[in-house]
């Protein structure tokens, strides 16, 4: 279906295209993971304001790398999680085997809630995998001190909210380590992509050869690499496999279009920050949830939420964004409340819904529709009268 409101337009610019042509026009070249991706990552480092980051080909394989290198640092324990979240966050959990531990959401922001996960923390718990959920920050000044005095690790997925902000400093670079995606309609696109960054030298060498099948010549740092081949005298030294790793490279093709789309990632989020605003300014608040915490928030897609549990009113709104060709997805993040997915039952059957009534409202009256940099006010000011014009029932 041709959609007249989308969840995304026109990700791939001209420039893009001709940084591509560009690469693909030279002789000689390498399209494989070469200096185009050492320098998106040195920029995006930048750009972040974090010491490493390391390009891989999706942000689902920055989580599964992230969770695998806490798998070879600490072996086990419990790691709590968001029930509103993308899938490979709990997967990358549950396939390193770590106990998930699940915790509701906060409805002004939908990220995991603050007094849930102090409630869950204990003695087995080793980190907390924060994920912000559509451009919302999820730290708050208690979180952040009660998790330092516990010793907690911190594990940030910002896959949705590049650019937003916690105290004036950007999301990803609170944790020991932190998730980007670069996926279609995300605030950047690389075709595919994602970044895992950090502050810890170890944590980077370790993604990078966890990126690389295990391999010890991706390590950065020649003298820790020298160490290991000559503990290893008869292992060829370009084949020395420390960890059971991954190929979760990306590629010169995906590292130039991350390059020419990072130059506008500023200006895109300014317009998008703007238009969410018109968005909670417009929409008709006796029917859509419009109080959310929007300090530091950096939104890619309008999260719209009925204020009422009501499933004919759901009815109506699906089809009012159908019958207008407005592109939707229900549940927000990841389709909504993953407690109730068939992947996890072995996980959930002790699980009372009750006790996550926030996820809950979201599976069922929670959606988002497109906020992207081309979409302008008046084109809003359209879809609000679409949307207030809805009659529900109580
Ligand atoms: C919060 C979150 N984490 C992780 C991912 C996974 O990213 P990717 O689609 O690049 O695998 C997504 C995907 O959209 C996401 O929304």
């Amino acid at each position: 279906m041709k959609f007249s409101h989308p969840l995304m337009h026109d990700n791939f610019s001209s420039r893009d295209m001709d940084a591509v042509v560009k690469l693909l026009k030279k002789k000689d070249k390498i399209l494989t993971q070469s200096k185009n991706v050492a320098l998106f990552e040195k920029e995006w480092s930048k750009w972040l304001g974090v010491r490493y980051s390391v390009f891989v080909n999706s942000g689902s394989s920055a989580n599964l790398l992230t969770m695998s290198m806490m798998k070879i640092l600490y072996d086990k324990g419990e790691v709590i999680l968001p029930t509103l979240t993308w899938v490979s966050d709990i997967n990358s959990v549950i396939q390193n085997n770590f106990k998930p531990v699940f915790v509701d959401i906060n409805p002004m922001n939908l990220c995991m809630a603050e007094n849930d996960i102090i409630k869950k923390v204990n003695k087995n718990t080793l980190a907390v995998f924060m994920t912000h959920v559509q451009g919302f920050n999820g730290f708050t000044p208690k979180l952040i001190a009660f998790l330092k005095e516990k010793k907690i690790i911190l594990i940030e997925d910002v896959c949705e909210s590049h650019g937003a902000t916690y105290k004036n400093k950007k999301l990803g670079t609170f944790g020991a380590v932190s998730n980007f995606s670069f996926y279609y309609a995300h605030h950047m696109s690389t075709i595919e992509g994602g970044m895992v960054c950090t502050n810890d030298k170890k944590i980077y060498q370790l993604a990078r050869m966890l990126r690389s099948h295990g391999m010890v010549r991706e390590i950065d740092d020649k003298k820790i690499e020298n160490k290991i081949v000559k503990k290893n005298p008869t292992l060829s030294p370009k084949f020395i496999f420390l960890h059971p790793g991954y190929n979760f490279r990306n590629n010169e093709i995906g590292a130039v279009i991350g390059l020419s789309q990072l130059k506008r990632l500023n200006k895109n989020n300014k317009i998008r920050t703007r238009n969410f605003f018109y968005f909670l300014k417009k929409l008709d608040k006796s029917k859509y949830r419009t109080n959310f915490i929007t300090k530091g928030s950096c939104n890619y897609a309008f999260p719209l939420i009925l204020k009422r549990a009501n499933f004919k009113n759901r009815d109506k709104l699906e089809t009012i964004l159908k019958n207008n060709k407005i592109e939707y997805r229900r549940g927000n993040a990841g389709g909504g409340n993953q407690l109730r997915q068939p992947y996890l039952k072995k996980y959930t059957k002790k699980i009372n819904l009750n006790n996550f009534k926030e996820v809950e409202h979201i599976h069922f009256f929670g959606y988002y529709i497109g906020n992207y940099p081309s979409l302008d006010i008046k084109k809003i000011d359209k879809i609000c009268k679409i949307l207030n014009s809805v009659k529900y029932g109580y």
